[in-house]
């Protein structure tokens, strides 16, 4: 079996995780998280969602935290973008890449984004048009790959649908996302293998929860795959809103060490994010929610 020499990883914390955070946090420590991100070698960072203030109160100082950042060469930021709307705001803030965000089940694309999936990639389109315009690239995320808190088992057929219509609207990459962590390695395989029927392996990345425990494992079945792009979150911050009793991503600390351990490239200095993941974890006043991070503070302390 040939794995993969180098993986990519893009740290969703700031936005997937402190999305999900009851109380405020402001926005100078997610500009610092942001920072630490980069400085322990972090690539790509997702940096915060122009979504409605209704909806998701904790990212309503989406430009203060894009201005406030000090940009690295060689960083690309991302932001969430769910309608045109979103995309002005957003593009006021030169993100690298904006981020679409539908569903493979039908219930979940209405409790997050309130409309049918149809009527979700209607709206994409002139945002995926305005970004390719713009020079910003464009990602699309892909919710509820596997299981749905609504509809439960989802079928790679609803997957490949989604990405499918995401091709054809100009998405030029997709992130298959077990939202509330239900998956199982082969589940995961056979989402990643419908969303490879449009996509090519570069373009296609694994965005997994780690509600049951099974994110870890899920990473390296899609590694067996040949898939090299995943989504993770500092000191295993998130869940979803709309995805009732889901937890964090999975560590990224965690899939840093798994990685490190199989001589798999990250460019990323597992220290100094343990320190990034210990930062954010302070600041909400909890331990992160990371083995390995815990692991290794404890050895820390000698
Ligand atoms: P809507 O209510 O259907 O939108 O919401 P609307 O167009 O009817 O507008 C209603 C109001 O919202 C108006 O304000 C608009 O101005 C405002 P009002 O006149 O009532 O004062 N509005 C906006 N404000 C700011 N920015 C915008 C925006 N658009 C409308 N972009 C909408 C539709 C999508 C906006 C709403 O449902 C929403 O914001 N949802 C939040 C979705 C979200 O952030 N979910 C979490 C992220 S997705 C996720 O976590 C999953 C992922 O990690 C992958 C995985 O794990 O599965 C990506
Ligand atoms: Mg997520």
């Amino acid at each position: 079996m040939q794995l993969p020499q180098r993986v990519q990883l893009i740290d969703v914390g700031p936005r997937d995780g402190l999305q999900n955070e009851k109380q405020p946090i402001n926005a100078a420590t997610k500009i610092e998280l942001v920072q630490r991100l980069q400085d322990a070698g972090v690539t790509e960072i997702e940096v915060t969602s122009f979504v409605s203030p209704k909806w998701v109160p904790q990212m309503a100082d989406n430009a203060e935290v894009m201005a406030g950042i000090a940009r690295k060469p060689g960083v690309r930021y991302s932001v969430l973008t769910p309608n045109l709307q979103g995309f002005e705001a957003a593009a006021k803030t030169r993100p690298d890449e904006i981020v679409v965000f539908g569903a493979a089940s039908e219930a979940f694309s209405q409790r997050n984004i309130n409309c049918s999936i149809a009527e979700s990639i209607e709206r994409f389109r002139p945002v995926v048009q305005a970004a390719l315009a713009a020079g910003v690239a464009v990602r699309g995320a892909i919710s509820c790959t596997v299981g749905c808190p609504y509809e439960g088992e989802i079928a790679p057929e609803r997957v490949e649908l989604v990405a499918r219509l995401m091709r054809e609207i100009g998405v030029q990459r997709v992130d298959i996302a077990d939202t509330i962590g239900v998956g199982t390695p082969r589940k995961v395989q056979r989402a990643l293998e419908a969303a490879l029927k449009h996509y090519d392996m570069a373009c296609v990345s694994g965005h997994f929860h780690d509600t049951y425990g099974m994110a870890l494992a899920n990473t390296l079945a899609a590694l067996e795959l040949g898939v090299w792009n995943f989504q993770s979150s500092v000191a295993g911050l998130g869940g979803c809103p709309y995805a009732k009793g889901a937890t964090g991503n999975v560590a990224t600390e965690d899939v840093v060490y798994l990685l490190q351990g199989m001589g798999i490239e990250t460019g990323i200095d597992l220290d100094k994010l343990i320190d990034a993941g210990k930062f954010i974890s302070d600041a909400l006043g909890r331990k992160p929610h990371s083995r390995v991070a815990n692991a290794l503070l404890t050895k820390r302390l000698g």
